[in-house]
């Protein structure tokens, strides 16, 4: 089936089976690299994306789902060179490490940002309890979405 899309604001399109998962298609069809498959079953949220402005694993989310919607990834989230200011704070405050859980957070607390600028930290622990970091502790993404929000998100 063809699917047409807007990703990042993007009109694609791609030949997708009725079982290919959105990530899938993200990344091997349309070039968005970006959303990372970690476990390909909703549960480590590296593969997040919003889908008509909500937080998804698109990995759980069937290619012909997004038929017709709006898709945002990471990839989307920069502005030409200028990161978005989550990507900044992550980088400022070493919340990378491998790397491979980050840009379904940056996402994520990117996505919490939008909705709550000034959250408290059970609202950032509620946020991000779908996305999985084997390598940071959490201390210092936690610490990365407070410098987001104190260097004056919006
Ligand atoms: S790859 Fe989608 S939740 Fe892990
Ligand atoms: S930085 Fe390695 S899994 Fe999070």
């Amino acid at each position: 089936m063809r699917i047409s899309l807007r990703v990042n604001g993007v009109e694609a399109e791609a030949d997708c089976w009725e079982g290919e998962s959105l990530l899938y298609a993200l990344r091997e069809k349309l070039g968005y690299p970006g959303s990372k498959n970690a476990c390909e079953q909703g549960e480590c949220g590296s593969c997040s994306v919003l889908l008509d402005g909500t937080l998804v694993c698109s990995c759980l989310v069937l290619a012909v789902q997004a038929d017709g919607h709006d898709v945002t990834t990471v990839e989307g989230l920069a502005d030409g060179e200028q990161l978005h200011p989550v990507q900044e704070a992550f980088v400022e405050t070493g919340a990378v490490q491998c790397g491979f859980c980050t840009p379904g957070l940056v996402v994520a607390a990117a996505d919490l940002l939008e909705r709550t600028p000034d959250p408290t930290d059970d609202e950032i622990r509620e946020a991000l309890s779908g996305n999985l970091c084997r390598c940071t502790g959490y201390e210092k993404i936690f610490d990365a979405v407070r410098l987001a929000a104190r260097d004056g998100w919006g």
